[in-house]
């Protein structure tokens, strides 16, 4: 198998759910949330897009860089490139259900296990989702980390608790989920997060804990202040709420605020493994790939979740080659990339 043959099955396979246009920019399928798409016209998912296809890289081939370093350590673990996945959940009522929960749960997470880097897994209205996710991580020996969602402070801990047992390397919340109408549906109420409400989470656990869902400095900062040990820049994929920033165009203020206090992820439109370099550039130490791990999953199962992590390296390899950037542990390797018309 191999990358073409994944996608060619995933457009088969989610039909309607999703066509796998040319340039995954969120325009087909705005509005469709449930579904692949971003909330209402679709715009924060567009700009995203838009935003981050607007930053260009200076192409440089005139030095010695013939082999950069693409291993990287986060939350102790040795990761092959500075990628990991992003928490995904509801197979059947965002993709159309060619793959249960449990099924994506573990494609994603022993997927990118093969691939040598590690996976998130998400929590929604439905319990099982949380739960199958926890069951991959164990399936995992612990590698694996559990996203929760913006809940009552008592359900989030509870749910960091379960992923300890797990042995999950590290927990977060996604605090942008705190406006889902649909896990108020579920009866299981999320909200927004006070300063203090942050330090009650994080000190009820020793496991490093991230905040998804940052797209200013300021509430960067509260999360240092918290004692966060890593932000997710990020717009949720423009699923939450319409009209946002896009991660590119904030990443670098928010790199310059807190980037020596805190490790900084960010998503949000990855398609190739250019689209890596971008976000490495702007600031960010790692990225989380979204929507292309649908894909893997849906057409290749665990082995296409490794062909596109894969695939996504061996463009990010190259485009470090072409670039001039050595090392992804070395921020001054960057500082070049970026194209300043
Ligand atoms: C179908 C779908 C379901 C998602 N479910 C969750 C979730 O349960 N928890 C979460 O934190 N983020 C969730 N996200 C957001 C992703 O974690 C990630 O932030 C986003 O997909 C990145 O953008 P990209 O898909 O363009 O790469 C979901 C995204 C999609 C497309």
């Amino acid at each position: 198998m191999d990358i073409k043959e994944v996608k060619k099955n995933a457009k088969e396979r989610m039909k309607e759910f999703c066509i796998l246009c040319p340039e995954c920019n969120g325009r087909w399928c705005a509005g469709k949330v449930p579904g692949m798409g971003g909330a209402v016209s679709g715009g924060s998912f567009q700009r995203a897009f838009d935003k981050l296809k607007e930053v260009k890289i200076a192409m440089r081939t005139l030095h010695s860089v013939v082999d950069p370093k693409l291993e990287c350590n986060f939350f102790g673990e040795n990761l092959s490139f500075p990628a990991m996945i992003a928490p995904i959940t509801g197979t059947k009522f965002n993709m159309g259900g060619y793959v249960t929960d449990e099924e994506y749960s573990n494609d994603v997470v022993l997927g990118a296990v093969d691939a040598g880097t590690i996976a998130m897994i998400g929590d929604t209205g439905d319990p099982n989702c949380f739960q199958v996710g926890i069951e991959a991580i164990k399936k995992a020996d612990g590698k694996g980390i559990a996203i929760i969602k913006p809940r009552e402070n008592s359900e989030i801990i509870k749910r960091i608790k379960i992923a300890e047992e797990a042995g999950a390397i590290a927990v977060g919340v996604d605090v942008d989920g705190a406006g889902l109408v649909t896990m108020k549906l579920f009866g299981q109420p999320v909200g927004p997060k006070s300063l203090d409400d942050l330090k009650t989470i994080i000190s009820s656990t020793k496991l490093p804990f991230i905040v998804k869902g940052i797209l200013t400095v300021d509430e960067a900062k509260l999360c240092v202040e918290a004692g966060a040990y890593a932000i997710v820049v990020s717009n949720h994929g423009g699923r939450c709420l319409n009209e946002t920033f896009a991660p590119a165009e904030v990443l670098k203020d928010i790199a310059a605020a807190v980037g020596n206090d805190i490790v900084i992820l960010a998503d949000g439109a990855i398609r190739e493994g250019i689209d890596i370099l971008k976000y490495l550039a702007l600031g960010a130490d790692a990225v989380l790939i979204g929507r292309p791990i649908i894909w893997g999953s849906i057409g290749g199962r665990q082995e296409g979740v490794k062909i596109t992590l894969d695939t996504l390296k061996s463009q990010l390899y190259q485009g470090m080659i072409l670039s001039g950037a050595d090392d992804v542990n070395n921020s001054k390797t960057f500082s070049r990339i970026l194209c300043t018309k």
